[in-house]
């Protein structure tokens, strides 16, 4: 599959380059081509040490809108204040049956920690704000709130966690389901449809206080 990620030469972009490449085709998409093509270039180095004969896929780089026109999987790596700027440049480019993945946490650092950015601020969820401007919202598909970047980058170890996902279509979910299952260690929980993906988002406020204040490095969540 060839997987696009807006935003990819950011930290969870490179996460999930490095993790999908071994099968995928990963397009790292960027507002400007040569830093994609750069970040595409570094990436492919390492992932390349790591798997060795065993990479049946690739990672290049290209601009956002380029990335959205050939992505089979599109999966948003940006910052919630840019969701609906970026997701109206991209609604023309994108193909019909590409399946949208945000993984997007509204959330900030106040005096009394970080928190929820829509109940704070009375602001729609992220998921919201994606399906508004990507319709419909049946290939709008949320997960990964809760993935440590720093432990989806480091490609040798097994993440040992859950992620929740939320999405209305169930063939779609069971494709970004199989998609997460091939990270080392993720298992994908279902928790319903998009309209409840806020309570997926707002884990990891509440994930990052609870680490920080009890000194625990690159929180993770496991149903048990
Ligand atoms: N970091 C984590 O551990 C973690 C965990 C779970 C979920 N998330 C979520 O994943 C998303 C990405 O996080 P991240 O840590 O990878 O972010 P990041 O490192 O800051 O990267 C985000 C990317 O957004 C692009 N960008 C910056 N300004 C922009 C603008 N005005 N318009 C469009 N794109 C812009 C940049 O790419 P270009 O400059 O190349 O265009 C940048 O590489 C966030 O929504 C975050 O909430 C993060």
């Amino acid at each position: 599959m060839k997987v696009g990620l807006i935003g990819g030469t950011g930290g969870m972009g490179e996460g999930f380059a490095l993790r999908w490449s071994s099968r995928h085709d990963v397009i790292i998409g960027s507002r400007e081509v040569q830093k994609a093509k750069d970040a595409a270039e570094t990436y492919t180095k390492v992932a390349k040490e790591s798997y060795g004969n065993r990479m049946t896929g690739s990672i290049t780089g290209d601009e956002n809108l380029a990335v959205t026109k050939s992505s089979d999987i599109l999966l948003l790596s940006i910052h919630y204040e840019h969701i609906a700027d970026m997701c109206s440049q991209l609604s023309k480019q994108l193909r019909d049956d590409c399946i949208v993945i945000t993984p997007i946490v509204p959330m900030e650092k106040t005096g009394a920690g970080f928190v929820y950015i829509p109940l704070e601020q009375a602001k729609k969820p992220a998921a919201e704000i994606v399906a508004d401007n990507l319709p419909p919202r049946s290939r709008i598909v949320s997960a990964f709130h809760t993935i440590s970047e720093a432990r989806l980058k480091n490609i040798t170890e097994s993440l040992d966690s859950d992620t929740f996902v939320c999405g209305d279509d169930r063939n779609i979910v069971s494709t970004v389901n199989s998609l997460i299952s091939e990270i080392a260690g993720l298992r994908p929980i279902f928790l319903g449809p998009l309209s409840i993906s806020y309570q997926a988002e707002i884990l990891t406020p509440m994930l990052l206080n609870s680490a920080h204040r009890n000194k625990i490095k690159n929180p993770g969540i496991r149903i048990v």
